[in-house]
Parts: C-alpha cells; sequence; structure tokens
C-alpha cells in the first residue's frame, strides 16, 4: 500500500536504512509499524555511507491527529537506546502532564513486552520520570517549560506537539540541543537527531508553521527530512472521500464507515475537523477584533445617498498591505449623534483611488481621514499634491490617534454610539481582522490576518472623523 504524501523526502535507495530494526523494535512493542510510519523510519533512518551512522540530524514530520506518531517516536526512541551505551533521549511534550502521561502508557507498553530484559526500573516520580536500560541508556519525557531554560543535551531530542510552540521558546529549546551535537557525534559515533512532530496548528503555532513552511519552499538543510501528510491546501475537508484517500492512518486504525460519526464529534468546529482529520492549519484569526456578537448586534441597514440629508459625513481611507487594495468608508453622523460607519468601495490598487475620493469628498463636502504613514501614506502623499484648486481637506490624525482608532471605535459599537451597515465585504473583513498590541494599545495587524483588513479600518478611521470633523472651514454644506 503507497501512502500518498503532500510533501516529503523520498527515499534514497542508494543508501542502507535502520528502519528494518525499528520496524522490529515496533513489532515487539505490539505496534508493527504502519506503511506511513515504515516510510518515516526508513528514510529517517538512512545511513551515510561515508560515516556509518543517521544521515539525517533532522526530522520533521506532520500528520492528522491520532495517526500513530508518538507511537512512531517511542519504537524509534527504544531502539535509539540500543545503538551504544550511556545514550540519552528525551521526549518533550508541551506540559509535564503531556509528557507524563504518554510516558506512562509507553512505560506500561515496554514493561509488558518482550523487552522488558533490557530496561532497568523505571523512575515515576513526577518531573523526573525515566526509563534507563540495562546499557546505560535512558529516555526521559520532559515538560517544554522546563527544559527551555537550559537546553538539553542528548542523542534523541524529540519536540512532540510543536504545534503548541512559539517560535522564541522552540528556538530556545534548539539553541540549548543543536550546538552539542557534534560533540555527542564526536562522543558517541551516532549522529545525534533531532524530531520535530506535530499535527498543523493555527497562526499562532510560529515555531512549527515556519519549520514546515521552510520544508514546503524547499530552504531546509539537506540533512532534513521531512515528512507532510494530510489533504492537499485546496482540498475539502468536508469531502469524507477526500480524507480517506490522504488520511495515513485511514483503513488502518478507523474505518471508512466511522468518519461519519467522527465528523459529527466536530459538528461544532469546521475548522477543528479540518486540522485534526485534515492536517489543515488553521488559519483562523484567535484574536479577532471586534467579537463576533458584538458584530452581529451592530448591523443597521445601509444609507442610500437620497436618503442622506443633511447629515453629516465623513470619509476614512484605508490601504492593505502591498497596496493591493484601497478601500473608502463614509462616517454618516445621524441626528441623534449616533454615526453609521458604510463601506462603499473596495478597489483594486490605489492608482484609481485619488481621483474617487476626490469626487467622494466635493459631492458630500466632506473631509477625509487617512493614515499618512503605514500602507497608506503613499496614497495620503498623493492627494496632497493634487494641485492647489483640487485638494481635499484632511482630518488631522496624529500617530498617537492613529493607536486609539481601533479601540475608539470597538468602545463606540460597545456603547452604542457608533453602527456599521450590513456588508458582506466588511463582515469578512472584521472577521479576518486580528491585531497586535503596541504595549496597552493596538492597532489591527495587517500581515498576521487573514483577508482583507483595509474594509474594516476605513470604517474604523471614518468613525473616528466623524468625532473629530475640522472645525476651521466653518458648518459644513451638503449638497
Ligand atoms: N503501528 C500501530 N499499530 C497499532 N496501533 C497503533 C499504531 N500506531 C499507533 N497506534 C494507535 O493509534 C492511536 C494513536 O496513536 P498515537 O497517540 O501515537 O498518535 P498521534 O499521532 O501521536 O496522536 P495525537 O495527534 O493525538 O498526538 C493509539 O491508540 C495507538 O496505540
Ligand atoms: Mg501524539
Amino acid at each position: 500500500m503507497t501512502v500518498p504524501m503532500r510533501g516529503g523526502t523520498a527515499r534514497n535507495l542508494e543508501r542502507r536504512t535502520d528502519g528494518a530494526i525499528v520496524a522490529r523494535f515496533a513489532e515487539l512493542l505490539g505496534t508493527p509499524l504502519l506503511p506511513w510510519q515504515r516510510l518515516v523510519a526508513d528514510v529517517a533512518g538512512e545511513i551515510d555511507p561515508d560515516t556509518g551512522t543517521y544521515f539525517y540530524d533532522t526530522v520533521i514530520l506532520s500528520t492528522p491527529r491520532q495517526c500513530g506518531k508518538s507511537t512512531l517516536v517511542d519504537a524509534w526512541d527504544t531502539r535509539n537506546t540500543q545503538w551504544g551505551p550511556n545514550r540519552y533521549v528525551y521526549y518533550l511534550a508541551q506540559t509535564g502532564k503531556d509528557a507524563g502521561d504518554h510516558f506512562k502508557k509507553f512505560l506500561k507498553t515496554l514493561q509488558a513486552s518482550p523487552l522488558a530484559p533490557i530496561t532497568g526500573r523505571p523512575y515515576m516520580g513526577r518531573g523526573s520520570e525515566a526509563q534507563p536500560f540495562r546499557n546505560g541508556s535512558i529516555i526521559m519525557p520532559k515538560s517544554v517549560t522546563k527544559v527551555s531554560g537550559h537546553g538539553v543535551q542528548g542523542d534523541k531530542v524529540t519536540l512532540d506537539e510543536a504545534f503548541s510552540l512559539s517560535e522564541e521558546t522552540g528556538n530556545m529549546i534548539l539553541d540549548g540541543f543543536v550546538p552539542t551535537m557534534a560533540t555527542r557525534l564526536q562522543a558517541t559515533g551516532v549522529q545525534p537527531q533531532l524530531w520535530i512532530t506535530s499535527t498543523e496548528g493555527t497562526a499562532d503555532s510560529t515555531f512549527f508553521n515556519r519549520k514546515l513552511d521552510e520544508c514546503r519552499a524547499g530552504d531546509q538543510s539537506r540533512r532534513t527530512c521531512w515528512f507532510d501528510f494530510g489533504l492537499p491546501p485546496d482540498a475539502d475537508p468536508e469531502n469524507l472521500d477526500m480524507i480517506m484517500r490522504y488520511h495515513p492512518a485511514a483503513g488502518l486504525l478507523w474505518r471508512r464507515d466511522q468518519l461519519p460519526d467522527f465528523r459529527e464529534q466536530w459538528r461544532n468546529n469546521p475548522s477543528g475537523w479540518a486540522r485534526a482529520f485534515g492536517n489543515q492549519r488553521d488559519e483562523g484569526v484567535t484574536d479577532r477584533v471586534i467579537d463576533a456578537d458584538l458584530w452581529a448586534t451592530t448591523t443597521v441597514p445601509p444609507i442610500s445617498p437620497s436618503e442622506l440629508g443633511a447629515r453629516p459625513v465623513v470619509f476614512g481611507v484605508a490601504v492593505d498591505v502591498d497596496a493591493t487594495h484601497t478601500s473608502i468608508s463614509a462616517g454618516i453622523v445621524n441626528d441623534d449623534g449616533i454615526v453609521t460607519t458604510q463601506l462603499l468601495k473596495i478597489m483594486d490598487g490605489t492608482g484609481h483611488a485619488p481621483a474617487e475620493i476626490k469626487r467622494l469628498c466635493d459631492t458630500y463636502a466632506a473631509p477625509l481621514v487617512i493614515d499618512t504613514r503605514g500602507t497608506s501614506a503613499d496614497l495620503a502623499d498623493r492627494l496632497r499634491h493634487m494641485g492647489d484648486e483640487e485638494t481635499v481637506r484632511f482630518c488631522d490624525l496624529t500617530a498617537t490617534d492613529y493607536l486609539t482608532v481601533g479601540q475608539s471605535y470597538v468602545s463606540g459599537l460597545s456603547n452604542g454610539t457608533v453602527l456599521h451597515a450590513a456588508d458582506t465585504d466588511l463582515d469578512a473583513s472584521a472577521a479576518n481582522s486580528a491585531r497586535t498590541w503596541a504595549g496597552d494599545a493596538w492597532r489591527v495587524t495587517r500581515r498576521g490576518s487573514t483577508g482583507l483588513t483595509s474594509p474594516l479600518e476605513s470604517c474604523m478611521l471614518a468613525a473616528w472623523g466623524a468625532a473629530h470633523m475640522p472645525e476651521e472651514d466653518g458648518p459644513l454644506q451638503i449638497f
């Protein structure tokens, strides 16, 4: 049976491999390798003909949930303790409990297996669990937090559930381990290995995402092998036949007829399902700017130009990262002082934006709010230098003001002084916009968001402008 891989390192048949020995250990542990596990063992176990030890120093493995990642690591680690005496094998998981729970299961299996005679008596103290072997080697589960301060020096280190690590924490562990690899190789004659294993995580999985993205881009070192199982990026996770085709444990650890029940268990969490069974990264914004309930309850019908009457208007303009789009929104001050924000236009690029902004500002005798730094700096500059008689009126927005527009918009929605006109593009923007904190203030994060942020940002600016109309031109005239 072949296992469809989304991407990864192919077996190099010119090299011998230790895979068969790992497979034998797996059998003795009562979990004979599944085809995908064998494939990983065969490649990761390739022997460098020049050195007689592992060719790869780093193994990156991503599969859906419950495929047998940790079980494969156990078989591999047990085998690894037998390469020679006094070997140190670490199994790191997010918390001591995660690592310890997994370890207890492994111990039970090991002690009940025909391998028991090569083991010593396990240590079971909380936080100091360990399985020694007769040859002086030892397997130790640890929590990431515990080792991240000083690192680990070992012959095999696994970072399991790597999706839970931030880039900073993950790198701190690597910084401790990687420099010691060469000396351990010298001392033992066996190439130390680092395994990084996980199901895909979320946008917050900055450590694992970077590792996978590097591999996918072909930027990994030649001593890194990687294995990426799961649905192709454009495949529909609701298509159970596709899950069946790409899940490496399908038909082995469960059957096709169980899938509808599995899906049912994830009824309220489609992205959780896509991640668990499709190994698709959950790109959903975790820190969305505006809570979905608040957003839904502050929607009002759009105001058409003919209904506008004498209500003052301000325009807010925002530009997406790389100037892909320009959004223009109106802030309309209603008779009761409540401001309705309304998305008017999303334009491609910024080229046609000055003419359109000028037209709108003239038509409605309205001032303009635009950030003169950041992604809209160039557009703001062009608006300012359009020629004397054409210049639009700007609301003066300082850098400090800019850092408050988001929070004041959210506060306005919360206390009922700001509303937004129904618009599906604006809804999508509100759902996909995440925030970046700068001390106690925040702004919409453009690169970390998953869709256009300019529609929402332009509404925020328009609402701010409605509360800060420039006064010097006297009362506004509405045509
Ligand atoms: N080769 C195998 N033969 C039989 N059962 C296996 C095999 N590999 C794994 N399993 C079983 O499948 C289940 C999931 O395995 P495991 O916990 O290793 O998966 P995982 O990918 O690490 O899951 P998770 O994503 O939840 O951490 C366990 O009950 C395990 O015993
Ligand atoms: Mg696991």
